[in-house]
């Protein structure tokens, strides 16, 4: 039995997550699939009772014990410095080393791609982000704060190992999935220190993967392509911060961020627990309006089936969703007249009974 944390979070991540319990039990129920939930009351109101934030026998119980986390959001206007919410959401991402963000970005309708003459079809592409280094690495420091000579630094730090395994972990995924194609966006025009090591690996690892095409963009001008033309991207790899920024901008092209899910695991260890995150945050101005998309998480639950090797209840559950998306039994972010709740009932109406 596979055990997995669920951890609501702030803001519209209870709403979210606790449609993916519905999910996943349902799952458990109906068709056997063998895991085990745990539920962990971490976030903004724990932070506020008590003071705790990611206690230490919770992060071992969870890398020694469990094969998944599902995290709804963090982030909450009470806790102004985002204290509690780093040290949770870095605690797992740079704790277990969790260094491949992957964040698949699918139109599932055509309807939900905002770009003229363009359909589900053009947007299709996985992007890879760097999940433990760059200027999350939180290296920096305040000097003189609050006077006219103040000074702020945020390190960037790109390390060899780090980018290597990146780059190898998008070039992995392309030749087992099938897609001919990886773009790496840095930008090593400017910072020619740091991203020159990017596109060093870059080549070097793409000398490996005779079969794929390979190819350098600059994280501008991978921007502007990616309004231009979606079509021609099927792998992105790019640093943390480059990563968080295309992958907002891919949600935009697939319907927005109530669609867009997120694994991030260890591929040199897949047996580690891996993080399943919808790409939104909390979302302050929906909550308890059940306005809250489900799909991002339930697609993060499709993922980790996929992932925990329940490769069947991953594809009903997909398919169910794309056909409650494309028949418009959604949320209003997506078109739809639904709540949060309705959303997911319409999804598991499509699932067929027992
Ligand atoms: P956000 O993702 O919460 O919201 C951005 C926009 O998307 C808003 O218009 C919101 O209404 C909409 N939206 C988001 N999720 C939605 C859903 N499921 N259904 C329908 N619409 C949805 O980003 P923000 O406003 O920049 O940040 C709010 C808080 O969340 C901040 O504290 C931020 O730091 C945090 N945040 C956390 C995570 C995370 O935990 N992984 C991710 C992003 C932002
Ligand atoms: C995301 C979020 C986080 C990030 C924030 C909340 C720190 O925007 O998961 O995309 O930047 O990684
Ligand atoms: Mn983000």
């Amino acid at each position: 039995m596979k055990k997995v944390a669920i951890i609501g979070g702030d803001g519209i991540g209870p709403e979210v997550i606790g449609e993916g319990v519905r999910v996943l039990d349902w799952f458990r129920e109906r068709r056997g699939v063998a895991l085990e939930l745990w539920h962990l009351d971490l976030g903004a109101e724990r932070y506020l009772r008590d003071g705790s934030t990611f206690p230490d026998d919770i992060k071992q119980a969870i890398a020694g014990e469990c094969a998944a986390v599902l995290l709804g959001a963090l982030g909450d206007a009470r806790v102004p410095n985002f204290e509690h919410a780093r040290e949770i959401l870095f605690g797992m991402r740079f704790g277990f080393d969790l260094y491949a963000n992957v964040r698949p970005i699918r139109a599932l309708a055509d309807s939900l791609v905002p770009l003229r003459g363009r359909t589900a079809q053009d947007v299709d592409f996985v992007v890879f982000r760097e999940n433990t280094e760059g200027i999350y690495a939180g290296i920096g420091g305040q000097l003189r704060r609050g006077t006219a000579d103040e000074i702020a630094i945020n390190e960037d730090i790109n390390t060899r190992k780090g980018v290597e395994r990146i780059v190898r972990a998008a070039f992995g995924y392309a030749k087992r999935s099938g897609r001919g194609r990886v773009h790496m966006a840095d930008k090593s025009n400017a910072m020619r220190h740091a991203h020159e090591l990017w596109l060093r690996v870059f080549h070097e690892v793409r000398a490996e993967y005779a079969d794929i095409e390979a190819q350098h963009l600059y994280i501008d001008a991978l921007c502007f392509e990616l309004i231009r033309d979606p079509s021609q991207f099927e792998v992105i790899v790019t640093n943390n911060l480059f990563g968080d920024i295309v992958t907002d901008l891919g949600a935009a092209l697939q319907g927005g961020l109530g669609v867009a899910a997120s694994v991030s695991s260890n591929a040199d260890h897949p047996e580690r627990v891996k993080l399943f995150e919808p790409v939104h945050g909390s979302a302050p101005k929906l909550v308890g309006r059940g306005l809250a998309n489900p799909v991002a998480t339930l697609l993060c639950v499709a993922m980790l089936f996929d992932e925990l090797g329940f490769r069947e209840a991953s594809i009903e559950l997909e398919g169910a969703i794309a056909g409650a998306v494309r028949a418009g039994e959604t949320t209003p972010d997506l078109g739809g007249s639904l709540g949060t709740r309705g959303a997911t009932d319409s999804i598991i109406a499509r699932l067929a009974p027992a």
